[in-house]
């Protein structure tokens, strides 16, 4: 079933990214990677497939990973550390930060009010609001009420917002009006490069590419968790589609990168 997962070839397709700005791969904080060497194993092929830098993103969503901010960076100085003791000799991404991915539901406004939303810096401050980018996503079930207001808030306390793959969301189609309301609030989208290719089924992949074809998605993330997901981004590496798309658009991810 699984057997295109098991392809060896791969191309640095990703490499005009620079970075990636959302996987679960610090280990043990949500449903993404289980171990440091489970990560070590993802990050390499993460390489391959051309990503000089990655940011983690564990999840912030109550009460599923009701994490907490201080915790986070705790775990992410100690994981920074193993990595650094257990490399060897393998090519890896630089970890270049944590911040989240916040979920907009129960224990949102906490996570708001006490100031725990870990947030992005462009590269170039001047490119971004006071208190940073944030990244945020919904319920991929159901439209909960009230995530205008929450987004809104979100823009006028000073905060720049990034959605996750509006494509996965099944509520929330193509022509969708709050997403276009969302465009015209400056709310960024980013897409997952697997469902581009397929990797959630047909309509992320369909959707996937309109947003992207009606200029309203600026980042483009591998929502990594695991050496399934890996060998899935290898597969999206050698995608004609994808690798023509990524020659003739432009995203924003080096924006964020400190290597650059
Ligand atoms: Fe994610």
């Amino acid at each position: 079933m699984f057997d295109f997962l098991k392809r060896k070839r791969v191309l640095p397709t990703f490499a005009p990214l620079v970075t990636d700005m959302h996987c679960h791969l610090l280990p043990m904080v949500d449903d993404g990677s289980k171990s440091v060497e489970e990560s070590l194993e993802v990050m390499g092929i993460m390489k391959e497939c051309g990503f000089e830098e990655i940011r983690l993103t564990p999840h912030f969503n109550y009460p599923r990973f009701p994490n907490k901010a201080a915790d986070i960076k705790e775990r992410y100085k100690k994981f920074c550390s193993d990595i650094e003791k257990k490399k060897g000799d393998r090519q890896i991404p630089r970890i270049t930060s944590v911040t989240g991915e916040f979920q907009v539901g129960d224990g949102f406004d906490e996570y708001l009010e006490t100031g725990q939303l870990l947030t992005y810096r462009f590269t170039d401050a001047t490119e971004c609001s006071e208190k940073g980018v944030v990244l945020i996503e919904f319920s991929l079930h159901q439209k909960r009420m009230g995530l205008e207001d929450k987004v809104y808030r979100l823009l006028t306390e000073g905060y720049d917002v990034i959605l996750a793959h509006p494509e996965r969301y099944p509520y929330l189609d193509s022509h969708s009006e709050m997403l276009q309301r969302f465009k015209e609030q400056g709310v960024y989208f980013q897409v997952n490069i697997l469902s581009l290719d397929g990797f959630y089924g047909e309509a992320p992949l369909k959707k996937s590419f309109d947003f992207i074809e009606n200029d309203w998605v600026e980042f483009l993330g591998t929502d990594m968790h695991n050496v399934m997901y890996a060998q899935a981004l290898r597969h999206a590496s050698v995608n004609k589609r994808i690798i023509k798309l990524l020659e003739k658009h432009e995203f924003l991810n080096k924006k964020l990168a400190v290597g650059n």
